[in-house]
């Protein structure tokens, strides 16, 4: 059973003086898992992945990696782990391949692999055509691909990743962004980001820290259908030719029991009338609105729920009451 749980984080907590940095934390991740690390500037990302590679130690609480305490076993657990740090340090006047040579020798890979390695390494991480040239002169992008690269020598099955894309155009973080995907395929990976269409487009599993602790721990799917249901778009007309008054519509719509708001949004030229119902407390106003339609006589041309963004679950989870939701928890209404 071990095996498939690649990390095991349990009670993890780090103080500096006063401060809890790390609060408590309790979480796994199964083996496979592309995991999304999100949080405010401060929450405590960094301080948590740096307890999980075991660079440095919690206040309390402990990390297993595939069911060994990192305490335990830090170098055995060094092997089995990629890390990218935050901001992470390379030697600007290293050519890329002195780099990673010394990396292979770092890691203590056998003499007889490095070559293999790097060459399957670079071919992956796109540096064949850079390997010649000093760290220093590289673009941001081919910088970070080069920390991943250094992660990644040793083929490891877990990689960590704090926030991978951080200082990149939008050009480098879709194909730093398609390389995290593709090594998903094959390893268990961790990654921090500011970037939320970077963890809706990369990973199948979703971490939200605020302030050392976990507020979030779902799919992305999950974390958007919490969210959905609460507003909804809706297109109706009348029979035949004749034409809605929008106002007295919207005071019809207005009876709905749970709606929250309603607002016209009809675009010009479009048929009939179009509304935004926002519900109370994250309702599901569809059935209701259904029967109003069909009371009222109208022809119901359109209604679908708005997609929910991952910002709002975000801006609720760090701004809000911060009341935990676990994807395993019951259902709870956010009145
Ligand atoms: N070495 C340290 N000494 C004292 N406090 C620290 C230290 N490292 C981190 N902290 C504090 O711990 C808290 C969590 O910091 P951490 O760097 O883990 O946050 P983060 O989620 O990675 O933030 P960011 O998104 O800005 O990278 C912050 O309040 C930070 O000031
Ligand atoms: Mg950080």
């Amino acid at each position: 059973m071990s095996e498939q749980i690649m990390i095991e984080a349990s009670a993890l907590s780090k103080r500096y003086g006063d401060t809890r940095a790390v609060d408590l934390l309790t979480f796994q991740v199964q083996r496979g898992e592309v995991l999304g690390f999100l949080g405010p500037n401060g929450a405590g990302k960094t301080t948590t992945m740096r307890m999980l590679t075991g660079t440095l130690r919690p206040s309390e609480g402990e990390v297993r990696v595939a069911g060994i305490r990192v305490q335990d076993d830090p170098l055995g657990i060094r092997r089995r782990i990629g890390y990218l740090p935050e901001n992470a340090p390379l030697y600007d006047e290293m050519m890329v391949v002195d780099f990673l040579r010394f990396t292979a020798r770092m890691r203590e890979l056998p003499v007889a692999e490095h070559g293999p390695r790097l060459k399957v390494t670079c071919d992956r991480c796109g540096l064949m055509d850079v390997l010649g040239k000093d760290i220093g002169q590289l673009s941001k992008g081919y910088r970070q691909r080069v920390g991943l690269a250094q992660a990644l020598l040793h083929d490891p099955d877990l990689l960590i990743l704090d926030e991978p894309t951080s200082g990149l155009d939008p050009n480098q973080i879709v194909e730093i962004r398609n390389l995290i995907k593709d090594i998903g395929k094959e390893k268990t990976v961790i990654l921090s980001t500011h970037i939320l269409p970077e963890v809706q487009a990369t990973c199948n599993r979703i971490l939200i820290m605020n302030e050392g602790r976990l507020v979030a721990d779902d799919s992305p799917e999950g974390l958007l259908a919490r969210q959905s249901g609460s507003t909804l778009q809706l297109q109706i007309k009348a029979e035949g030719t004749q034409e809605l008054d929008s106002a007295i519509v919207r005071g019809k719509l207005r009876e709905i029991d749970g709606l929250q708001s309603i607002e016209v949004v009809s675009a010009e030229g479009e048929t009939g009338l179009r509304f935004k119902l926002a519900a109370k407390a994250e309702r599901d106003l569809r059935e209701a609105v259904f029967r109003k339609v069909v009371a009222e006589g109208w022809i119901l041309l359109d209604m679908h729920r708005e997609a929910a963004s991952l910002e709002e679950a975000f801006r609720r989870l760090t701004l809000g009451d911060g009341t935990p939701t676990q994807a395993s928890g019951e259902e709870q209404d956010h009145e």
